[in-house]
């Protein structure tokens, strides 16, 4: 999508430039300055908030593009260090591959191991990358091939690693140790790891018995503060000939908390129900509210149906409630008929692991507020 014809400029899920990116000034000077300094950085906070987006604005800046080769992999979805081998080799081949370096030539030469997947364009000659997982045969071989590559770069090099805590669920169990003395042992690159689960991070980084112990410099992330996101809300109405009240935007912000994925989806909804030249209203967020809601509607009963019964009791009866206290009170328990206090306590263990509920200040609630509002009132 180029920027010309970005009709509703609240973006979600993905990067575009600039001009559609709320801020972050100073989360974006603090981590030039570790990484210009040659430090490490472990970005942690709860989901949703604006860790990946942030990543990708820093790799965004004129000097960090022209000075770095960047790389940028998300490991959420990897089990085993076969696919975080695969996955990182090839986003590194991906970047490279545009850009005409000497460097890049060697790719194929150095990661031998990847050699296999080498495949010329019929058409134009270039080499492309056709691999498959089953084709990292020795993940630590490859390891070693990508980290000897990455020391030969003719620029340094910044690796973001988003959702880093995943490693500690890897099949194999020393994952942690290898990539720390990798790391240790290449000094041409610096990384950023990024992650939610701030237990699992916080102990990754802070805890002297763990290998990445001291081995970055941790740094949080916390919502937008409202008044800068409502102008920027207002600018992005004002520059489509649109108008946008404060309340609205402001009223969104409350109830979202100011966690920045709820409040884009419901601005960009409202965008699109206010007409060219018009103004958006107080009365036109519960019509956006349930059209977002809506559009959901398909994921959460696929959520669900993949759901043990009485996780999906629990869960619904925190969404009733809003935020949830004592939940394992009689009174509670009768409430919702549950089974028992210890049937809620297992259940709600495996819904905070799953990242479904999330345990706040002041009680339970559904970590999701448009799966909570669904549930509660729809479902
Ligand atoms: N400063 C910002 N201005 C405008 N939109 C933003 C900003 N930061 C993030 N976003 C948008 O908000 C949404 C959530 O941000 P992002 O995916 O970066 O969060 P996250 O913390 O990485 O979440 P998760 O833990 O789920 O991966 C994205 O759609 C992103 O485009
Ligand atoms: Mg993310």
């Amino acid at each position: 999508m180029s920027e010309m014809n970005v009709q509703n400029p609240f973006i979600v899920g993905k990067y575009l430039s600039d001009s559609y990116f709320c801020d972050r000034e100073n989360e974006t000077e603090f981590l030039r300055k570790q990484i210009v300094n040659g430090r490490n950085v472990a970005l942690i906070s709860p989901r949703r908030i604006g860790k990946s987006g942030l990543i990708q604005h820093f790799f965004h800046q004129q000097d960090i593009q022209e000075n770095y080769y960047l790389f940028f992999v998300d490991i959420y979805a990897t089990t085993s260090l076969g696919e975080f081998v695969y996955t990182l080799g090839k986003e590194i081949f991906e970047q490279l591959k545009p850009q005409p370096t000497a460097w890049k030539e060697k790719f194929f030469q150095i990661i031998s191991s990847f050699r296999i997947g080498c495949k010329l364009d019929p058409y134009t000659g270039v080499p492309t990358l056709d691999i498959g997982l089953g084709d990292i045969q020795t993940p630590t071989t490859s390891l070693d091939e990508i980290f000897t590559y990455i020391n030969e770069a003719d620029k340094p090099c910044v690796i973001a690693i988003d959702e880093f805590q995943q490693i500690g669920e890897y099949a194999e169990k020393n994952v942690e140790a290898l990539l720390r003395t990798k790391i240790q042992q290449c000094n041409k690159v610096q990384f950023i790891f990024s992650g939610s689960k701030r237990h699992i991070m916080s102990n990754m980084f802070n805890s002297p018995s763990k290998p990445f112990y001291q081995s970055a410099i941790s740094m949080g992330l916390e919502p937008l503060p409202m008044d800068v996101y409502s102008d920027f809300a207002i600018r992005l109405f004002e520059e489509r000939s649109r108008k946008l009240e404060r309340e609205v935007v402001e009223t969104i912000w409350q109830r979202y908390d100011g966690y920045t994925w709820f409040v884009q989806m419901m601005m960009n909804e409202l965008f699109a129900l206010t007409p060219d030249g018009g103004t958006c209203l107080p009365p036109m967020i519960p019509i956006a509210r349930k059209n977002v809601i809506m559009s959901q509607e398909g994921s959460y009963k696929d959520l669900l149906s993949n759901l043990p019964p009485k996780q999906k009791m629990v869960l619904q009866a925190i969404a009733k409630e809003g935020i949830a206290q004592n939940i394992t009170s009689g009174k509670f328990i009768k409430k919702y008929n549950l089974n028992s206090a210890s049937t809620v306590q297992s259940a709600v263990k495996l819904l905070l692991n799953n990242d479904l509920v999330t345990k706040t200040d002041t009680g339970y609630r559904v970590y999701d507020f448009f799966l909570s509002d669904w549930l509660a009132t729809i479902y």
